[in-house]
C-alpha cells in the first residue's frame, strides 16, 4: 500500500502524459489513471481491481509478467472507438523501487492501415504488370515455333505481344504520374492557363478515337475563354481522361457532349469557378460504386475496362489534380442512361 502523498505526485504526472496510461500497485489494483485513459477506457477504475478495467487476457498476462521481471514488454489492446476497431500497442514498465507497473496506450491503428494499404498498392500494382507480362512471355515461346511455318500467325502474335508491352507502359506511366500529382498536391499551381485552349487542345487530339467508335462530340463553350491558376500539363490530363472515359465507356455510335460553363457561385466550392461537364449516354454507373471510381485501381467492370486497357487510375490522379487546383471533381449517373463527370476549378485568385 502507498503513501497518499506519493499517489498525489502520481496523479498529477500521469495527467501530464498524453496517451492513456494506468499505474498498478503490487496487489493489483489500479492507483491512478490519466483522463486520456478514462476516455479510453470508460472509468478510472481507481482502488479496483486492473481485471475490471482491461479483460484482454494477453494484457492481463503482460501486467502480471511485468511484475515479475524489469523489462518492458508489449502487446496489443483492441477496442471499438465510435464504430471504429482501434488497436493500442501497451508497454508495461515495473518499478521495482515503487513497487508499481504502467501501462501505456498507444494508439497504433493508423500505421497498421497505412501499411495494409501500402501492401494493398504494391499487390495491385504487381498483379496489374504480372497478366500482360504472362501473355507476352508465353506469345514469345508460341512465336518461335511458328515464325517460319506460319509468318501470318506470327505478325498477329506480334500485335498482342505490342498491345500488352503497351498496356505495361501505360500502367508504368500512370504510377509515375499519381506519385508526381500527389508529391506537389501541397502546391498551388502558379501559372495562368485557358481552359478553352486546353479542351480545343484534347478535343483535336481525341476527335479521331471517337470517331473510330462513331461517336460524335459536341462541344459547347459559353462564354469566353476562361482563365484560371493552373498546371497546363495536369489540365490536359484531367480532361482527357475524362473524355477517354466517355469514349470507352459511353457506347459506340453514341453522342458525348461537353460543356464548359461560363463562371457561376459553386457551393461544392463555396466560391465562384468554372464547371466542365463530360456527359454521355453510355451504360451508366450504378450508385454504390460512385463513391468509389476515384480509388486506385478501382473499375466498376474489371472485364470490360481491362479490355479498353484500363487499369483504374484514371479517376484517381483526376481527383489528386482537381485537389491541388482547390477545385472538384462530381460524378453523377443514371444506370442504363448515361454518367455526367464534371470538374470544378475556382476562378483565378488576383
Ligand atoms: N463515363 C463513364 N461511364 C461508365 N463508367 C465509367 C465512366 N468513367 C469511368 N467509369 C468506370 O470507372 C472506372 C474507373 O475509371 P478510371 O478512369 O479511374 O479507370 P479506367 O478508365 O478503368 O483506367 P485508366 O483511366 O487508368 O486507363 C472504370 O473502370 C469504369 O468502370
Ligand atoms: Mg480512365
Amino acid at each position: 500500500m502507498m503513501n497518499m502523498d506519493y499517489i498525489n505526485v502520481i496523479d498529477n504526472f500521469v495527467e501530464t502524459v498524453s496517451t492513456p496510461i494506468l499505474v498498478i500497485d503490487d496487489r493489483s489494483y489500479v492507483i491512478s489513471s490519466n483522463k486520456a485513459a478514462v476516455d479510453l477506457l470508460g472509468s478510472d477504475f481507481k482502488g479496483r481491481h486492473f481485471y475490471v478495467a482491461i479483460r484482454q487476457p494477453l494484457i492481463i498476462n503482460l501486467v502480471e509478467n511485468a511484475f515479475n521481471g524489469n523489462e518492458s514488454k508489449k502487446g496489443n489492446f483492441y477496442k471499438t472507438v465510435s464504430g471504429v476497431e482501434r488497436t493500442y500497442e501497451v508497454t508495461t514498465k515495473n518499478s521495482r523501487e515503487l513497487k508499481i507497473v504502467s501501462l501505456s496506450f498507444y494508439d497504433t491503428t493508423d500505421v497498421i492501415q497505412a501499411n495494409q494499404m501500402r501492401r494493398d498498392f504494391v499487390a495491385n500494382v504487381s498483379h496489374e504488370l504480372k497478366s500482360p507480362l504472362t501473355s507476352i512471355l508465353g506469345f514469345i515461346e508460341t512465336l518461335s515455333g511458328v515464325i517460319k511455318s506460319n509468318p501470318l500467325k506470327a505478325k498477329e502474335f506480334l500485335r498482342v505481344m505490342e498491345r500488352e508491352s503497351l498496356r505495361m507502359s501505360s500502367l508504368i506511366d500512370d504510377l509515375l504520374g499519381l506519385s508526381r500529382v500527389e508529391a506537389a498536391e501541397k502546391q498551388l499551381p502558379t501559372e495562368e492557363v485557358n481552359l478553352g485552349d486546353i479542351m480545343r487542345e484534347v478535343l483535336e487530339i481525341l476527335t479521331p478515337t471517337a470517331a473510330k467508335r462513331n461517336i460524335s462530340i459536341n462541344y459547347v463553350q459559353d462564354a469566353s475563354d476562361p482563365l484560371i491558376m493552373g498546371d497546363y500539363s495536369q489540365v490536359v490530363q484531367v480532361f482527357t481522361n475524362l473524355l477517354q472515359n466517355a469514349i470507352k465507356y459511353g457506347g459506340d455510335g453514341k453522342k458525348i457532349k461537353v460543356i464548359m460553363n461560363s463562371t457561376e457561385y459553386h457551393k461544392a466550392l463555396l466560391t465562384t469557378g468554372y464547371k466542365v461537364s463530360f456527359e454521355d449516354t453510355g451504360i451508366g454507373i450504378e450508385e454504390h460504386h460512385l463513391a468509389r471510381l476515384t480509388e486506385r485501381f478501382y473499375r466498376v467492370d474489371n472485364h470490360r475496362s481491362r479490355n479498353e486497357g484500363g487499369t483504374g487510375l484514371g479517376l484517381s490522379i483526376v481527383k489528386h489534380i482537381m485537389a491541388r487546383h482547390n477545385g472538384r471533381l462530381l460524378i453523377e449517373s443514371d444506370p442504363g442512361n448515361g454518367s455526367v463527370f464534371s470538374v470544378i476549378f475556382p476562378n483565378r485568385i488576383n
